[in-house]
């Protein structure tokens, strides 16, 4: 069965108040583009074309107004509300009509992966049709994370948010799992802070010999922007990499056209729609090259 892609852009944000208040994290610009792109062009990248985007009841609308119905890019979006951020887990539970017994690549909506292996990483976590994949990136704060318990090479444990955490390695928030995931995320019961913890379920896999773990090395940039100095960052991380090599990262106007999902004319009328601006000139440039 064909995978299918879900982006979780729901929570609070209250860790960005105030900027937060009155308008979604994942809405929130990182340099040139929202922040929503970015996850939405890595699903993009991995070749997947419906996609379920979960946000708050309020922000949905704000959503809406930006991405539509996906069709600019080729994509089929089918909208989701979760109620309460009940946790990460229940994604999957929300998602189940939606997945229809799919596997799937869960993506989180503020999580920026840069890196030039991306692609043959997500081709390969794809191919994997039972059980699932995760991804795990050394960091240098790993307690505010999921973190790897290893035993020798062996995966062990994947602890969320531990006091002393077990190794340096973050379970970033990309998570690729078959059709059993919203059966499986039934099961899950509330964290002592009261979650539904994507790390349960991903124990559950691991449990059962199911849960591969794939380090992303050095070469890559899993960017954090859960802080407002760390979400600053972030847009001046993308901003120097627009800016010199004259291209641009998480545009999903030009992964579309470059999968051949939309034609040289749909190309051009984003291109015109964002004339004033870099961007716009960019998409124009490429169908100019
Ligand atoms: O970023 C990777 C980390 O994401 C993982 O290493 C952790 O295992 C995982 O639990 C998660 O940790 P966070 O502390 O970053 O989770 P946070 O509560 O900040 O939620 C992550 C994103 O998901 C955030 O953009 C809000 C959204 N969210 C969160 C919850 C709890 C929802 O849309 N719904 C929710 O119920």
């Amino acid at each position: 069965m064909q995978r299918k892609g879900i982006i979780l852009a729901g929570g609070s944000g209250t860790r960005l108040y105030p900027i937060t208040m009155a308008v979604s994290k994942q809405l929130l610009p990182l340099y040139d583009k929202p922040m929503i792109y970015y996850p939405l062009s890595v699903l993009m990248l991995s070749g997947i074309r419906e996609i379920a985007i979960i946000t708050t009841p309020q922000d949905q609308e704000q959503f809406q107004r930006l991405l539509g119905d996906g069709s600019q890019f080729g994509l089929a979006l089918t909208w989701i509300v979760q109620d309460s951020p009940d946790g990460l887990a229940q994604a999957y539970t929300l998602a189940e009509d939606f997945l229809a017994g799919a596997p799937s690549a869960m993506i989180l909506g503020d999580n920026i992966f840069f890196g030039h292996g991306l692609p043959g990483l997500l081709a390969s976590a794809d191919k994997k049709q039972k059980g699932g994949t995760v991804f795990a990136y050394r960091v240098a704060d790993p307690e505010r994370y999921g973190v790897v318990a290893f035993e020798g090479k062996k995966v062990r444990h994947i602890i969320e948010k531990p006091e002393v955490p077990p190794s340096r390695y973050a379970v970033t928030g990309l998570y690729f799992l078959d059709g059993d995931a919203p059966a499986r995320a039934r099961e899950v019961q509330p964290s002592p802070r009261g979650e539904l913890e994507i790390t349960s379920l991903l124990e559950m896999y691991l449990e059962d010999e199911l849960l591969d773990v794939e380090t992303m090395g050095r070469g890559f940039a899993w960017l954090d922007t859960g802080t407002h100095g760390s979400l600053l960052d972030a847009g001046n991380f993308v901003r120097t990499l627009t800016e010199r090599q004259g291209m641009q990262s998480g545009s999903p106007d030009e992964i579309s056209w470059s999968q051949g999902w939309i034609d040289d004319d749909a190309l051009a009328a984003r291109a015109e729609l964002f004339k004033k601006t870099a961007y716009g000139q960019y998409l124009k440039s490429l169908l100019e090259e």
